[in-house]
């Protein structure tokens, strides 16, 4: 059987998806409102979301990644660009984090890896802190980035645009919400800009 040639991601997250990074950071911040604090991001892959943010914030970040040869990637990336962010080894399932510990909680492109995602929920609301929000989906910034995402992605592999939307609606954000909404959350929140995003509010 011929086998399917994936494309690494870290050369997409760094070299083709560089400039959305940016502007996500810049409306998770613009819709959370949340600048200070501890901020955990998981499935962090490079950092480059967890980067963009300590540009722009005044947070003490921590980027979570299961794998461990793409967490000594991420802190490469994280030493070039001469950033103070913790980076840890570990699964969304079993956070290693003290309950109530945690400001915001961000997470773009990683739940579709996610292999039990009720759990991975269950573990976010527990370590967030009581008024703490999870900002957790996949997007590009905007329309104008997303328009050339799709543009570059398409001279690299042509199925991609199918690709990303079908893995997109394997996740069902809505029960997700609405399990959440059941946790005794303050309130969970769907939002559709280029991408999908969930706002959990604890
Ligand atoms: C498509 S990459 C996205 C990376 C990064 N967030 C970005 O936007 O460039 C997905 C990342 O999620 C991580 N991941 C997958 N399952 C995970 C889990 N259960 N817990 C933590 N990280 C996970 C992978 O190792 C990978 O780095």
């Amino acid at each position: 059987m011929k086998k399917k040639r994936e494309i690494p991601f870290i050369f997409v997250a760094e070299e083709i998806f560089r400039p959305i990074y940016p502007a996500i950071a810049r409306d998770i911040i613009r819709t959370t409102n949340i600048r200070e604090g501890v901020c955990l991001e998981i499935g962090s892959g490079t950092a480059a979301l967890s980067r963009s943010l300590a540009r722009i914030a005044n947070l003490r970040i921590v980027a979570l990644d299961a794998s461990r040869s793409v967490c000594k990637i991420s802190k490469r990336y994280i030493k070039d660009d001469k950033l103070e962010i913790a980076v840890v080894n570990g699964e969304v399932e079993n956070l290693p984090f003290d309950s109530s510990s945690i400001n915001l909680v961000v997470s773009r492109g990683s739940i579709f890896f996610w292999r039990n995602k009720v759990k991975a929920l269950l573990e976010i609301i527990r370590v967030l802190k009581s008024g703490g929000i999870a900002y957790i989906g996949g997007g590009f910034g905007n329309a104008k980035l997303k328009r050339y995402i799709e543009k570059r992605m398409k001279q690299i592999k042509p199925t991609w645009r199918v690709d990303n939307r079908k893995r997109m609606q394997k996740v069902n954000f809505d029960a997700i919400c609405s399990m959440v909404e059941n946790q005794g959350v303050k309130s969970c929140r769907i939002v559709r800009r280029t991408g999908i995003w969930m706002l959990v509010k604890k």
